[in-house]
């Protein structure tokens, strides 16, 4: 996979640029605020990945302008060129098109171009509320096979109308409404069962991943420990859901599910999102993406492009040669606020970002 050129029209703060990207190491430069993280958003926007910083559609378009224009060349591999372009409007849904022609969901993109992205909002991954490892885990399973998506949008379309439904029963399930919550309950639990299961699945096989991964990041100080936490026990969900039923509607929510669900992660034995310092929590983040992109490189035998938002400057000097070296093969795009980059990295291309526009200054030692 590779990105070659990007232009933007109305895109976050750039009201027009376009860059073309080196086939190796690009490097973004410039002060803070001025775009860097924005362009880097954009490629990532394009590889289906929506705002890596978790933005909603509307704040990617220029303030003020209606709507927004990314448009992506890049190649699959050595014959199989592509174009992606993508409009982002305020008053109507957004346009997606793969060489010229529409795809219907933006989702339908991560197979087409397909990145990685690293960005600071990651440490949420170690410290933040169990739904953004639900995210990681699904946005991880999308990742591995595209078609997976599916199930966590199915998964939120079935719970929106289950708790629609006991809202409605207000704590007393009888007549229609016991016979409509059964066919809720009935599809709940064959996605939920399935939905667990692969994100089981996909964790017992990166779990020697994201520890191998951490401990070279951490230049071997302690270990990584990950396990699937469950809201119900190793039977069915169905029986789970009957169990839970009397509670469900006296909350009017759904108390078990595979949107209940966490993943916890260790260091050294103690729970990483209470104990573990930033550095540590930084460095688990970092090895949980990495384990990811592994795991497509592995499954769909494609080499993702990295973006690596602002993920030098966090570690210490030690950490970022570590991670530079145990970073995958493949065209990586990063951006750094420094005005040194690390010793250890050695770009092949330079963007400086100054002023709302974007310039290639400089293959630098040429
Ligand atoms: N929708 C938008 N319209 C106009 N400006 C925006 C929009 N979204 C972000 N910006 C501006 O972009 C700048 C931040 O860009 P960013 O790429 O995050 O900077 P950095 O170079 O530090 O990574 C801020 O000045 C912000 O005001
Ligand atoms: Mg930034």
């Amino acid at each position: 996979m590779r990105v070659c050129s990007l232009s933007l029209l109305d895109f976050r703060s750039y009201t027009e640029t376009e860059v073309d990207f080196a086939a190796g190491l690009t490097a973004i430069v410039g002060p803070n605020g001025h775009g860097k993280t924005n362009l880097l958003e954009a490629v990532g926007f394009a590889a289906g990945l929506g705002s890596f910083r978790g933005a909603t559609d509307a704040a990617l378009i220029r303030d003020g302008a209606p709507s927004a224009v990314i448009r992506c060349s890049g190649l699959q591999d050595a014959e199989r060129a592509i174009l992606i372009e993508v409009e982002l409007a305020r008053a109507r849904p957004n346009r997606v098109k793969v060489n010229q022609q529409p795809v219907a969901r933006r989702r339908d993109l991560l197979g087409v171009l397909t990145a990685t992205a690293f960005s600071p909002s990651d440490l949420e991954l170690a410290k933040g509320e169990p739904a953004v490892r639900r995210r990681w885990m699904d946005d991880a399973l999308a990742a591995v096979r595209p078609s997976w998506g599916a199930l966590r949008s199915e998964l939120d379309r079935i719970l929106r109308q289950r708790n629609a439904l006991l809202r409605q029963a207000r704590g007393r399930a009888v007549g229609d409404v016991a016979v409509t919550l059964d066919v809720w309950d009935a599809k709940l639990a064959a996605v939920g069962d399935e939905l667990r299961m692969r994100r089981r699945d996909l964790l017992a096989e990166m779990e020697p991943e994201i520890r191998r991964h951490y401990n070279h990041i951490s230049e071997g100080q302690d270990e990584a420990g990950i396990m699937y936490v469950s809201s119900w026990d190793d039977r069915s969900l169905a029986d789970a859901l009957a169990a839970a039923r009397a509670e469900d509607l006296r909350r009017s929510a759904s108390t078990v599910g595979p949107h209940r669900d966490d993943v916890l992660l260790q260091i050294g034995g103690l729970p990483a999102r209470s104990h573990a310092s930033q550095g540590e929590q930084r460095s688990l983040a970092l090895a949980l993406r990495l384990a990811v992109d592994g795991e497509v490189r592995d499954r769909r035998g494609i080499e993702p492009v990295l973006l690596l938002d602002d993920v030098f400057s966090e570690l210490d000097a030690g950490r970022a040669a570590a991670l530079l070296e145990t970073l995958p093969p493949g065209q990586r795009i990063l951006t750094t606020a420094s005005p040194v980059l690390p010793a250890s990295i050695r770009p092949d291309q330079l963007i400086r970002v100054a002023d709302g526009t974007a310039h290639v200054i400089a293959r630098p030692d040429t």
